[in-house]
């Protein structure tokens, strides 16, 4: 990997959230494209790359090592953040993998209550499931946004710690922070309710709330 790579979208987006000067833990790295992409443009000082698998964790090694980046970036095997220590990481992303599973590795980090730490969210499915998580927790969304990579729809979320649970409607943990005046918000919003009005086939509820999202979308 040479200086001049370019991040997909997807990981770009992730990156624009990261803090300048932060340290990094990017969990479930695989190839390492972002690590070492935001060491390499000197966003981050350093980085942990943490993998559950060996094999992604080797792809990511060789990454690493192709760009000369071993005395900035550390390969770990763990399972989600338990091989994290929190004084290595300000910053963590946790991108490309379900919105549930995303919740279950922060619920079990012992320091992600921390609201000095930044988390960096790309679910690739059921966001509303991780609103749903973040919200009742006490982690605040930030910021929220979207992009298209290989012509798919994501959206990423910058979240902390605040302390603040909100139990709040079902339709925020659909919409989020979500601008429906902006075309990829729109677009992600959209896909949400097909899903909803393709389950209400067979439950009308889910009609109730992919109305009640196409009409935000209206105004
Ligand atoms: C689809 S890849 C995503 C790679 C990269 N983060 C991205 O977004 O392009 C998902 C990676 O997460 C890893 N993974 C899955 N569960 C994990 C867990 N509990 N802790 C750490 N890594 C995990 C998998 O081994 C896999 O390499």
């Amino acid at each position: 990997m040479n200086a001049s790579r370019k991040l997909d979208n997807r990981l770009a987006l992730c990156a624009r959230f990261v803090r300048h000067g932060a340290r990094l833990a990017d969990i479930g790295t695989d190839h390492a494209y972002l690590p070492v992409w935001l060491c390499q443009n000197g966003v981050c000082p350093g980085a942990v790359a943490a993998d559950i698998n060996p094999e992604p964790l080797s792809r990511g090694q060789q990454t690493v090592e192709e760009a000369g980046m071993t005395d900035k970036i550390s390969l770990r095997l763990s399972n989600g953040l338990s091989q994290i220590k929190p004084d290595e990481a300000d910053d963590i992303v946790i991108a490309g993998m379900g919105g549930e599973l995303i919740a279950k590795i922060i619920d079990d980090c012992a320091f992600a209550r921390d609201g000095q730490k930044h988390f960096i969210l790309q679910p690739m499915t059921k966001s509303e499931e991780l609103l749903r998580f973040l919200c009742a927790e006490g982690f605040t969304v930030l910021e929220q946004d979207c992009c298209v990579a290989a012509k798919k729809c994501y959206t990423v979320l910058l979240v902390r710690y605040t302390g603040l649970t909100q139990v709040t409607d079902e339709l925020f943990y659909y919409t989020g922070r979500l601008d429906p005046s902006q075309p990829l918000h729109r677009r992600f919003l959209s896909e949400h309710a097909a899903r909803l009005r393709k389950k209400a086939r067979s439950d009308e509820r889910w009609g109730q709330l992919a109305e009640r999202i196409e009409k935000i979308m209206e105004n």
